[in-house]
């Protein structure tokens, strides 16, 4: 089964699904937060014994808050969500199909809890002051109790997409849904939403506080319900581990290899998320009317923090994913497994991958996409072009993100077949190649090529330079 492939100039595909499914995950996991904290604040009202005066102030803020939910996370959060689907199902059609038929009801009982939580989250802004406060507090809990349900169901795709587990042999959506990383991914994620909507709390509370009038009693309330909520990124640290050591064996090693800078950068900012929440929690107990505690730029630093918290473990979930899109199942070049598809895998080797694919039209070959392609009339360059759009623009990109012609820069022809025969056991993160010899040789000429006019254009500019 093949797609045509998309090709993004400079970036490619797979930067275009992360650049939008980092904004989206940061704009859904907000939302969690947020619900769950418009519900705390709300309820806690009911038995609270403040004065009329500060009563006001925190209704005053939770529509202030839900103005801000519907637009973040309504408006950016839908827009960016269709979105993914948009960029997913144009550059790994075929990783779409297999989560769109191995998880239909999945999909369907996230839609039904997203169409609730917004029609709740409606209702509970424009409904404010109309609604008696009990059932608007029923409202709210609907709307926290489906943000976070509809966390913990895309939870259990995304992490069967790293963990598959025993969904493996027995492709059973159970098996598949509560993946080995299932419960540590929904640990790590509602921390992270927690601590998120906690601090635009606090940026909302502490940064307008003078220019609206929140009284001191309102603004004391409101930040310790927002510390709370960011102090629970203490945890993020032992959730990582549990993250970590639930991961497939390959992936750690990933982790921990060769996608160390990856790592590292994580264990950084999940270091200054964890120093973020020791913060909150000495603002709590000490920092109560203290400047400090109350200083807007604590509450930026926050919110930058739980922010570059999580798109950093998207990063990570992603890049330790690596070769696949979907774990000793699908590789990133949108190939099965020969242990997923051994029938495929025959066919590639006997027929190869050109025969498999009609949407291989080489740039320049002037053949156009999608008719049968008489790939023999082409010179063996052009087919291992072909076969390079097959194999290795799923992750190298000619002239931008990783590409491949400065990393082969003057190798030998022989030094270029060796590494395609080799190119797994060398580089874990990189499938191992798919096709027939007579491709592989092909493709060796293709990479060779690359790397002979990469080093004639290396030698021209320097010969200009000079
Ligand atoms: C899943 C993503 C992915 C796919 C698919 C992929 N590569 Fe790579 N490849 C990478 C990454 C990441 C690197 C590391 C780049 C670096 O170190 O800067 C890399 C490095 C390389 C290197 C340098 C290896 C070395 O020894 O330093 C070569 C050569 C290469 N790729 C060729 C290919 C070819 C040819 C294909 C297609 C048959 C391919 N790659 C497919 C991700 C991929």
């Amino acid at each position: 089964m093949a797609y045509p492939p998309w090709d993004v100039p400079y970036i490619g595909g797979g930067l275009v699904i992360a650049i939008v499914a980092t904004l989206h995950v940061i704009i859904a996991h907000f939302a969690v937060g947020a619900g769950l904290l418009v519900a705390c604040l709300d309820s806690g009202l009911a038995g609270h014994a403040g004065t009329e005066a500060s009563r006001a102030d925190v209704n005053d803020f939770l529509r202030r808050f839900g103005r801000v939910i519907i637009l973040v996370s309504f408006v950016a959060g839908v827009l960016s969500g269709v979105g993914i689907w948009f960029s997913v199902s144009l550059a790994s059609p075929r990783a779409t199909s297999i989560l769109i038929h191995h998880f239909l009801w999945g999909w369907a009982a996230e839609w039904v809890l997203f169409v609730v939580e917004v029609a709740s989250g409606y209702i509970y802004y424009y409904g404010f002051d109309t609604l008696p406060a009990s059932r608007r507090r029923v409202v709210a809990w609907i709307y926290a109790g489906t943000a976070w349900g509809s966390l913990f169901v895309v939870n259990g795709i995304l992490s069967f997409m790293l963990s598959p587990g025993r969904w493996i042999e027995t492709h059973d959506f159970w098996d598949g849904f509560f993946n080995p990383t299932f419960w540590p991914s929904l640990a790590l994620r509602t921390v992270l939403s927690l601590g998120l909507a906690g601090a635009v709390a606090l940026i909302i509370v502490r940064g307008s506080w003078k220019a609206r009038g929140f009284g001191e009693a309102a603004r004391r309330r409101i930040s310790s319900y927002a510390s709370i909520f960011v102090a629970t990124l203490v945890l993020i640290i032992p959730f990582s581990i549990f993250y970590l050591g639930a991961c497939p064996e390959a992936a750690q090693h990933l982790a921990l290899g060769d996608a160390m800078r990856l790592t590292r950068t994580y264990l950084v900012v999940a270091g200054l998320a964890s120093a973020a929440g020791v913060y909150a929690l000495w603002a709590m107990r000490y920092g109560d009317g203290g400047r400090f505690a109350y200083d807007l730029a604590p509450a930026l630093a926050m919110l930058v923090i739980a922010l570059a918290a999580t798109a950093s473990l998207e990063l990570v979930r992603e890049g330790i994913r690596k070769p696949y899109l979907v774990y000793d199942y699908l590789y990133s070049s949108g190939w099965m497994t020969a242990e997923a598809d051994p029938k495929e895998a025959r066919a590639l080797e006997t027929h190869g991958v050109l025969a498999l694919d009609p949407w291989l039209a080489p740039h320049g070959s002037g053949e156009g996409s999608g008719v049968a392609l008489d790939f023999s009339r082409l010179s063996s360059a052009q087919r291992g072009h072909a076969v390079y759009r097959a194999q290795c623009a799923a992750c190298h990109n000619l002239g931008g993100v990783n590409d491949l012609a400065p990393i082969v820069r003057g190798w030998s022809r022989v030094r270029a077949s060796d590494m395609l025969a080799h190119l797994h056991e060398r580089k874990f993160f990189m499938p191992p190649f798919a096709g027939n010899s007579e491709e592989q040789a092909a493709l060796a000429d293709y990479v060779w090529e690359l790397g002979t006019q990469s080093l004639a254009a290396g030698e021209a500019g320097s010969l200009q330079r000079e």
